[in-house]
């Protein structure tokens, strides 16, 4: 692959000469907000919503956009072209910028800007007709008091936590309960299933991010009439134990759970 161009603080530069400021409260507090947002064919997927969605986090922790939303579907056209990707990932960063050393948010006159674009690695085909192996994790969702969960934040340390608990377990996905004990989320994902031929996820109240793909699923189910329930406390016990012998039907974005989940991993008082 050609060395990729990304986009850093007005200006296309090469991906190995691209330099963020130690100082960046970004990297010294994960200060900061990200979206990622998938292409097929060359064209991003529910733009418009992943943009309301850092409009929303920037305006949330109080960070300008370096750019109004409307110059990003150009910049992002852009992107595309010059790295000449169609199936792709964009990974638009705003953080708060370089600054001395301090958590006043006033001491970052200037945010960073970075926009990247990537070709999309598809997970191996016989992992869509298999699924995937998921484990419910001790690592509970931050809650929402703590950091809203409207905000896409930087930080990703309850996200990663989760993640290195399932794959010690053995795990490829792990699955976040909320404070409650309801189920909230995948590390990078929300979380559907399929129950009584219904398709079910859990509520916002549960405290997730609210997905731009689960929105879009959401919307897709209503018209199928297949979502079963969505304003529910998905208790763990409710998870389906094991998928059917032919797992859901995935689409490209969304991976079956692997039918040979056993039901001591689902447990609810298994931890
Ligand atoms: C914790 C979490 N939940 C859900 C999602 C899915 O969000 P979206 O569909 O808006 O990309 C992500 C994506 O990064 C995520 O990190």
């Amino acid at each position: 692959m050609k060395e990729p161009i990304v986009y850093l603080n007005n200006r296309w530069v090469p991906l190995k000469s691209a330099r963020i400021s130690p100082l960046d409260h970004g990297f010294l507090y994960g200060d900061g907000v990200f979206e990622t947002v998938r292409t097929y064919e060359g064209r991003p997927f529910k733009l418009a919503g992943h943009l309301e969605r850092l409009v929303q986090s920037c305006r949330r922790i109080g960070l300008s956009m370096p750019k109004p939303a409307e110059k990003f579907p150009l910049l992002i056209d852009r992107i595309l072209a010059r790295n000449k990707i169609k199936e792709g990932m964009i990974r638009i960063a705003v953080t708060r910028g370089p600054g001395p050393v301090g958590l006043d948010p006033g001491l970052c006159p200037v945010p960073t800007l970075l926009i990247m674009a990537f070709p999309f690695i598809p997970p191996l085909e016989s992992l869509y007709a298999k699924g995937i192996a998921l484990k419910v994790v001790k690592t509970v969702r931050n809650i929402p008091e703590a950091i809203p969960s409207e905000i896409k934040s930087s930080n990703f340390l309850n996200n990663i936590l989760a993640k290195i608990e399932a794959k010690q377990s053995g795990a490829d996905e792990g699955i976040l309960l909320n404070q409650k004990g309801d189920v909230a989320e995948g590390t990078i994902s929300n979380i559907f299933y399929v129950k009584q031929n219904g398709l079910t996820t859990p509520s916002l109240k549960a405290g997730i991010l609210n997905g731009v793909t689960r929105s879009a699923v959401i919307e897709i189910a209503k018209k199928k009439a297949f979502l079963s329930r969505k304003s529910f406390s998905a208790r763990r016990a409710s998870l389906p134990q094991k998928s059917a012998s032919s797992p859901a039907p995935a689409t490209k974005s969304c991976l079956p759970q692997k039918s040979t989940t056993s039901k001591s991993e689902l447990d609810y008082r298994g931890l």
